[in-house]
């Protein structure tokens, strides 16, 4: 198929243009490069041995995104592109509105004007809020607790009003739980701006000798070890998803939710031994006070994703953990 990844140049986006285009998919990207680099795609060069056709643009270019689609013709969307950082979401909410919210109508518009209507779009176990049982399956109620969340949760209303409004709709909303590690290439991975908001980039970081100690929220949960659990997936299984989910939207019209994890959580300690013996460097670390927000235990139920996608992630803890150090080795970080 011919796919316009928005956004794919990001974390996700790379990882999953590597798979789909291995998979034999017609890809074009695109991104404003608002939180990545454009040395991302000589790097998916190097990694597909090919060029990928890309489009720098902001998705709130209707008319930009419906001539992309058009010239190119573009039969699927996978929609990444996006802002998603909570505490930046909670300190600047309009901006979080308009990339977001005003990114997706944009981009639902451009397909509209150009006849797409098959679109897998990047949501968030973040839609669950703060859980009521565990494991999480896609029938838990749905709430937001910051302005980030909240635009995933409307994303996710939108595309459900719009396929009922018209059956051509496929439209999948695939609730990533926590993607780490990278393409085992180490070329491209997580690079984010700053200072770390999640645990495993942070991680890397402290092993690296960038940041003197990881600080540890809490240890006063109700988990096996007192720090908060989550559902870590490798990077290139949740691109398989993708894949995948493009594969299962191939049959099927409608709107669905389908969770991306592993169904297995790890608390913040486990990350850390794993770490340091993937990487062979000690990650010093303090105990501090719980992040406000932050719940004791998240992960996901995959029975969903394994019967309707026919997809389960395959890569462990460890893997997860070597990738994420070849990338940080290979320099990642200084990417420019
Ligand atoms: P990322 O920031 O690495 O990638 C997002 C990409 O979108 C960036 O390259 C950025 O430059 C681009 N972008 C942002 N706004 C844009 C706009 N208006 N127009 C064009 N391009 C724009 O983030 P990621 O981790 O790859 O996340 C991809 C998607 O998955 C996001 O929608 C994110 O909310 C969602 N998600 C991520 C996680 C996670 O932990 N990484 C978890 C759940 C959901
Ligand atoms: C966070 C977001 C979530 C988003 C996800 C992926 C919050 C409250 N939630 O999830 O909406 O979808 O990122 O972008 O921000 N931790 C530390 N020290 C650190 C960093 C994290 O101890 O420096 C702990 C956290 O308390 C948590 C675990 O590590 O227990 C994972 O944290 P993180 O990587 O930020 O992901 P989430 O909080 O699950």
């Amino acid at each position: 198929m011919k796919l316009l990844l928005t956004g794919g140049t990001g974390f996700i986006g790379s990882h999953t243009a590597v798979v789909l285009s291995q998979a034999g998919h017609e890809l074009v990207l695109l991104d404003n490069f608002s939180n990545s680099k454009q040395a991302v795609l000589g790097r998916l060069e190097t990694i597909l041995g090919h060029a990928l056709p890309f489009v720098q643009a902001d998705v709130r270019d209707t008319a930009k995104v419906t001539q992309a689609l058009q010239t190119h013709g573009i039969q699927a969307v996978v929609h990444f592109a996006g802002l998603k950082a909570v505490g930046e979401s909670v300190a600047q909410p309009l901006n979080y509105f308009a990339n977001n919210l005003q990114g997706t109508l944009s981009l639902l518009q451009a397909m509209q004007a150009a006849q797409v209507h098959q679109l897998v779009f990047s949501s968030s176990a973040t839609v669950y809020g703060e859980p009521q049982y565990l494991p999480l399956d896609e029938q838990h109620p749905t709430s937001a607790t910051n302005p980030y969340g909240r635009t995933k949760l409307h994303i996710e209303e939108m595309l459900h009003d719009l396929s009922a409004s018209n059956p051509a709709w496929r439209i999948a909303c695939l609730r990533y739980f926590n993607p780490v590690g990278a393409h085992d290439s180490g070329l491209i991975g997580e690079d984010p701006n700053g200072i770390p908001n999640n645990l495993m980039p942070f991680v890397v970081q402290v092993a690296a000798g960038i940041r003197p100690a990881l600080q540890v929220f809490g240890n006063d949960y109700d988990t096996p070890d007192g720090t908060g659990v989550r559902d870590y997936i490798h990077v290139m299984d949740l691109a398989q998803g993708h894949l995948a989910a493009l594969h299962f939207l191939n049959a099927q019209t409608g709107w669905h939710a389908i969770n991306l994890g592993t169904g297995q959580g790890y608390s913040v300690l486990e990350m850390v031994k794993a770490f340091e013996a993937a990487s062979g460097k000690p990650v010093a670390f303090n105990i501090v006070p719980r992040r406000p927000g932050d719940v004791a235990s998240c992960y996901a139920k995959v029975d969903k994703a394994q019967a309707l996608l026919n997809w389960q992630a395959s890569r462990g803890l460890p893997q997860m953990c070597e990738d994420a150090w070849r990338a940080q080795q290979r320099n990642m970080p200084s990417t420019t």
